[in-house]
């Protein structure tokens, strides 16, 4: 085999591709079996390598991209087995990734992991929190057994952030957590920092540290960003631009969370006259449809609108099971017809 035949040599980029969200050493030691938020893969990396998402010219090939988990800091590190000696068929893949991330980014991995040492004592959220909400702390593995149970702790806080261009030290975060938007939603793309009107929600983990319950830990989760439109007369209309949640927290009900979180934040906002989304995918459809729908069942004046002043009442009985014919000694069949057969 000639080792010039460059397509012999290629690689999947999505597959190629580690994604890695780095806690501190002690942060990591209080993680159950469950949580892993390491080496995950892009859903995307066409707006990186092209089309076909191949990367040329070599062998065993692993790009990794970690970040430190709050301050998203990030750490480059590209390794193969083998690679092309002509160097013209080699695709630059430091070349080409650093295109989409800001530089200073890290290429020695200790430095990184000091940094991500520091940063679990230092970073905090940028902006103005908006929301927070519990959930019981993952402790089985997917198999469903029971693995590692933490001690004083049951559940695990998360909390939003609102933030604009103007939020001290948001810029810089955003610019280390845009590329997500590229990997993870099909046609997402950068937006400019010169529209100086985004508005953003961004959700974190917040941990107690198990040596010292004292200082809490911030892990970044997902985040959504925000477009404020004209609306007549004196109004604006808020269109949801990108959202995403990093895959090791998806599935969840983290998006659910983020997105019930800033329709409560337009509800509380008197300027803001409407919520509306760009070209939602359809996941994105269905997780607003389900958390629309709740919010509407929770609105009684909704309620009464729709169903009349019983609506409570119909509500109940919507929710009790259907009740079985008494049986005549036949078996109830829920397809039977007035005869009692089954058509
Ligand atoms: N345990 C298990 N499953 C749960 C839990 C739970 N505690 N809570 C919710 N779920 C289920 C939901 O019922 C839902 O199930 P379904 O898919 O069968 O309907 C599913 O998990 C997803 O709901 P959430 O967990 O609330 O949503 P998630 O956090 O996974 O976020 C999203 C969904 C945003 C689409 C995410 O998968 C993502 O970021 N994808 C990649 C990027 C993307 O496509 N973004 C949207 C682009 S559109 C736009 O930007 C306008």
């Amino acid at each position: 085999m000639a080792a010039t035949d460059a397509h012999l040599w290629a690689v999947d980029a999505n597959e190629a591709f580690h994604l890695s969200l780095v806690r501190a050493a002690a942060d990591k030691a209080s993680l159950t079996t469950r949580e892993h938020y390491e080496g995950f893969n892009p859903n995307f990396t066409y707006p990186l390598f092209g089309e076909d998402e191949k990367i040329y010219g070599y062998r065993n090939l692993r790009i990794d991209l970690k970040f430190a988990s709050g301050s998203l800091a990030q750490y480059l590190n590209i390794s193969y087995s083998d690679k092309l000696p002509v160097s013209s068929a080699l695709d630059d893949i430091e070349g080409t990734v650093s295109k989409f991330i800001p530089p200073g980014y890290y290429t020695d991995e200790a430095a990184f992991l000091a940094c991500v040492e520091e940063d679990a004592l230092s970073f905090t959220p940028p902006g103005t929190r908006i929301h927070a909400y519990s959930r019981p702390l993952k402790t089985s593995n997917s198999k469903g057994k029971e693995k590692v149970v933490q001690e004083n702790e049951e559940t695990v806080d998360f909390e939003i952030y609102h933030c604009t261009w103007d939020t001290p030290g948001f810029k810089e975060l955003h610019r280390r957590m845009q590329l997500y938007i590229l990997l993870y939603i099909e046609g997402g793309s950068y937006i400019k920092e010169e529209e100086d009107v985004w508005q953003f929600t961004v959700l974190y983990e917040k941990r107690k540290r198990r040596s010292d319950p004292s200082i809490s830990t911030y892990h970044f989760v997902g985040y959504s960003t925000l477009y404020p439109f004209y609306c007549f007369p004196e109004k604006v209309r808020l269109r949801l631009s990108q959202f995403v949640i990093a895959p090791p927290y998806q599935q969840e009900g983290h998006g659910s969370a983020l997105y019930s979180a800033i329709y409560r934040y337009v509800r509380n906002s008197p300027d803001i006259a409407e919520l509306t989304v760009e070209d939602p995918v359809e996941a994105f459809e269905d997780l607003r449809d389900r958390n629309d729908l709740k919010m509407l069942l929770s609105e009684s004046a909704f309620m009464h609108e729709a169903l009349g002043e019983d609506w409570e009442a119909e509500v109940e009985s919507a929710k009790r099971p259907a009740t079985p014919p008494k049986s005549k000694g036949h078996r109830y069949h829920p397809y039977a017809n007035a005869n009692g057969h089954s058509d």
